[in-house]
């Protein structure tokens, strides 16, 4: 393994059972996530991005596969094991509302945490301190109560407690998308100085891949519980290959609404986990459909170049017709 890789998802599956069915949430997921990158993971609602930072967090076992931090199988860790790790593992979700305890006070409900990582009253309070000019809010609002403040604020303060103890990996699931569009610049831009400012490891899990383009510096597509695409942002962006990827990149806004759409409609049955096809998942859905091919084999990761990986089994054909 090299040595700069922080977070490594080796073979990660992880099955919940419901309604005395199967559901397959992750299924077979390979990531490495460099030190000091912000690593962005999209797709569709119920494609298993939470599941998977719920896994990397320790939070759910894994059905099966392995977990590393820093080199160390953290998978089967228990909870007495892990405490050194959540210190360095901090996590920022999607409604700060509930990330807060609504009885006590913000101030309260952040140095709580500092105290139970046994940091002095001194290091605290130089800390909030820090943190306050750098989320660039008033020092009163740390004196309020969770249901004084506006979910922006919210989420600057949430921000603000994951960075307290200097974690060196947060994973945000979907930070900015319970907020309006206004405050979600606000908090992107505290993500991209963050980036900037520090060696920090980020997993950003979003379903917009706009929001994914501005904060991360790669990009893994997810598709029912399997990577189909992953790559520098740089590379995803500009040359998009799985037809998944291509599909939901062509149904982002245009910049200019009077601009003619090339948006390519996803057509087929929506994805269930309960039922997953044979072959590559994304078949039924797939224009480049190939009976007797994508059906009935797994796609294997195939590199297009640089750090670019696509899981399509007509991969070449699509490069030939890109090149063509
Ligand atoms: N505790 C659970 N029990 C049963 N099924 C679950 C559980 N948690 C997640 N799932 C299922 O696993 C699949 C992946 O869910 P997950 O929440 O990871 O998706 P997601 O990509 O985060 O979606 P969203 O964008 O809506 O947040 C879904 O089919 C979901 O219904
Ligand atoms: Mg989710």
């Amino acid at each position: 393994m090299s040595e700069d890789v922080l977070i490594r998802i080796e073979n990660v599956r992880k099955y919940f059972s419901k309604d005395s069915k199967q559901v397959k949430a992750l299924d077979g997921i390979n990531l490495e996530i460099p030190r000091g990158s912000f690593v962005g993971i999209v797709g569709e609602s119920g494609c298993g991005k939470s599941t998977l930072g719920r896994c990397v967090m320790r939070l759910i076992d894994v059905t099966g596969g392995n977990i590393y931090y820093n080199g160390t199988d953290i998978t089967g860790f228990g909870a007495k094991q892990m405490r050194e790790y959540r210190a360095k593992m901090q996590m920022v979700f999607q409604n700060p509302f509930s990330s807060f305890d609504p009885k006590r006070t913000i101030w309260d409900s952040i140095t709580e945490v500092g105290r139970f990582y046994k940091m002095s009253e001194q290091e605290i309070n130089q800390r909030i301190q820090e943190m306050i000019t750098w989320i660039n809010l008033d020092e009163n609002v740390l004196r309020r109560h969770p249901n004084e403040l506006s979910g922006g604020q919210l989420q600057r303060l949430a921000i603000a407690r994951a960075m307290l103890l200097n974690p060196e990996f947060i994973m945000a699931d979907e930070p900015v998308s319970a907020l309006d569009v206004s405050v979600q610049a606000q908090i992107l831009n505290i993500f991209m100085d963050i980036r900037k400012d520090s060696n920090l490891t980020m997993m950003f899990i979003s379903h917009d891949l706009t929001v994914v383009r501005h904060v991360c510096d790669s990009v893994v597509v997810m598709y029912l519980g399997t990577v189909v695409e992953k790559g520098t942002a740089e590379e995803i962006f500009s040359d998009p290959i799985h037809p998944y990827t291509r599909a939901l990149l062509s149904s982002r806004p245009k910049d200019d609404p009077d601009k003619e759409s090339d948006r390519i409609i996803l057509s087929g049955e929506i994805p269930n986990a309960m039922n997953v096809p044979s072959g590559c998942r994304f078949w039924p859905r797939c224009s480049r459909y190939k009976q007797g091919l994508c059906d009935s084999h797994l796609p294997e990761e195939k590199c297009v170049g640089g750090t670019h990986y696509v899981y399509c089994l007509r991969t070449e054909e699509m490069i030939h017709a890109r090149n063509s």
